[in-house]
């Protein structure tokens, strides 16, 4: 199972990039402006540097797809690792089925963003999707069950042997990176505020302080019993 990050922060990418859990970032224009980054090209092209060759998910802007289309054949030349994000249908509904298509025909990986059913699921994989985002968070909003859905999904791309991989996006809490990912997940895509609370233990904590104690105390045990040994024995030459 891989592990994306969640965000446009360069910082919280190099730190995670870092310590070797990272296999990938998504951004979403809601995740770049509230960054603050307005230039979106600017700040997609930085993110895919710093993360290549690892797939940076960077998603089309229009509602419309035509529009749609004609943007994510500009948006893939921003970097060899950027995947386009497509949305599963517009803000009115319309399918953006052929959108993805057409990208995927013509070698450029789509994200198909913003699933929150199983239908949406299986359509996205039959126009041969390489990544679809079910946003789990969003989901449970709606008092669906985000697990239940992600394992029944996961379940029928395997059985029909679907290229497609599922990513679990929209974390809410600590718990859902779990729930996602022993209901079958591919990929989660975690908001880097929750990263260090899925290492973090007190009891962990309190284990390495009471072992670096004792080890300290050893130390200094061996070396007092080191200073009696050597002033009990008769120095040479006397
Ligand atoms: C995933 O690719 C999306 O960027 C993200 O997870 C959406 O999450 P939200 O529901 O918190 O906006």
């Amino acid at each position: 199972m891989d592990i994306f990050v969640d965000t446009a922060h360069l910082g919280h990418i190099r730190t995670w990039l870092a310590h070797g859990v990272i296999d990938g970032v998504t951004t979403n224009p809601s995740i770049l402006l509230a960054e603050g980054t307005f230039d979106l090209e600017l700040g997609a092209r930085r993110i895919a540097a710093e993360a290549a060759p690892l797939p940076v998910s960077v998603e089309v802007t229009s509602d419309e797809p035509d529009e749609m289309l004609r943007q994510a054949f500009n948006i893939a030349t921003w970097g060899s690792n950027v995947v386009v994000k497509i949305p599963i249908i517009t803000s009115t509904g319309a399918p953006c089925l052929r959108v993805i298509k057409t990208l995927e025909e013509a070698d450029i990986r789509v994200n198909v963003t913003a699933c929150m059913s199983f239908g949406q699921v299986m359509l996205a994989a039959k126009v041969g999707a390489t990544y679809i985002s079910i946003f789990a968070g969003r989901v449970s909003d709606e008092g669906h069950d985000s697990a239940r859905l992600i394992q029944q999904a996961r379940g029928w791309l395997d059985q029909w042997n679907y290229r497609s991989k599922i990513i679990v996006g929209s974390i809410r809490e600590v718990i859902n990176i779990q729930d996602a990912a022993l209901a079958g997940a591919h990929v989660i895509t975690i908001p880097p505020k929750f990263l260090p609370a899925l290492i973090d233990h007190r009891y962990s904590r309190d284990t390495v302080r009471q072992f670096v104690q004792d080890g300290r105390e050893a130390v200094e045990q061996a070396e007092r019993l080191r200073l009696r040994v050597e002033n009990a024995a008769p120095s040479a030459g006397r």
